[in-house]
């Protein structure tokens, strides 16, 4: 016999189900939509479109998703009072320690953090960000396109002049997973000589364009330039244009120490999000450095305990 309190938790259950799926498509076919038109608008984004990236979708549950209005992001207090100024940090940058060859976040026993600006250098944008990073002392990295080097050096060697790191992020902003080795190897190269006529540097770490290198490539590009892989363990996704504040508010969100922050000096409204930003992270005790100068102060692992 049919024990009536499972059939009406059942029935209870699959309305309930059945509510979530009626609810969902639209928004679904909404987004998918949204979604290949900001792919196709979008392409000179790193993050636009991340190839590796597997989406998941959440497990059928009996327990609906909270409403997104209710998700508290815990985003932490922010001190008042003036803001402190970045500290010059005189800082070795020899990375050579360690096997791994690709970051996404460096352990480091400090409260310091690492920020970094993608697909420039811009006519506009950038020097107004330099005109922030130097009102602060904060030392960036910058991933810039080979193409836009070679139009705006003098954008280049500002930044280098400032302080500030440069990184590799390809000639073309191609998707490098694509490419045979030879292509990868002409395309960073292309970008490497374009810095060092630009500028008189060479570049000490590279990330991919949308992050997508596969593992074996990795392991070539780093043979090749001695540049490890730079991904990213914050991302406002700020290429997708949402507001300063929202970027502002998901970079505070996500900020972690040794965290490497993505975004990109390509886009006016990141630059604009930048004060409130920097300032947030200063007051919270963030000491900024660049790339290197993390992977420099990386943790060495706790190897003799395990050996004794
Ligand atoms: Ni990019």
């Amino acid at each position: 016999m049919e024990n009536p309190l499972t059939s009406l938790a059942y029935k209870t259950l699959t309305h309930s189900l059945q509510a979530e799926a009626t609810e969902a498509s639209p928004a679904l076919r909404s987004l998918t939509r949204r979604g290949f038109l900001l792919l196709s608008g979008s392409l000179a984004s790193c993050t636009a479109a991340v190839p590796l990236a597997k989406v998941t979708t959440p497990a059928t549950q009996s327990t609906p998703y909270p409403k997104p209005a209710a998700l508290k992001l815990a985003r932490p207090p922010v001190p008042s009072g003036p803001v402190p100024r970045n500290p010059d940090m005189a800082l070795r940058s020899n990375f050579s320690r360690g096997s791994s060859i690709t970051f996404t976040r460096v352990p480091v026993s400090g409260n310091y953090i690492a920020i970094t600006f993608d697909d420039g250098p811009h006519p506009q944008n950038t020097p107004r960000l330099l005109e922030m990073l130097s009102a602060r002392n904060i030392k960036a990295t910058f991933y810039v396109i080979g193409q836009s080097v070679n139009n705006y050096p003098a954008v280049l060697r500002r930044t280098v002049d400032e302080g500030h790191e440069i990184g590799n992020h390809s000639h073309t902003h191609r998707l490098l997973s694509k490419l045979s080795d030879s292509e990868i190897s002409l395309d960073l190269g292309r970008c490497r000589d374009a810095i060092v006529k630009a500028a008189g540097v060479q570049p000490r770490t590279m990330r991919p364009p949308y992050g997508g290198l596969n593992v074996r490539q990795r392991e070539v590009v780093y043979s090749e330039f001695g540049t490890p892989i730079i991904l990213w363990s914050v991302d406002p996704l700020d290429w997708k244009r949402p507001g300063a504040s929202v970027i502002s508010s998901r970079i505070l969100t996500g900020a972690s120490a040794g965290g490497i922050v993505l975004a990109h000096d390509l886009h006016s409204q990141t630059v604009d999000a930048m004060p409130a930003t920097l300032d947030a992270l200063l007051r919270r005790g963030f000491q900024f450095v660049t790339v290197s100068q993390l992977l420099a102060m990386k943790s060495e692992p706790a190897a003799a305990a395990v050996q004794s």
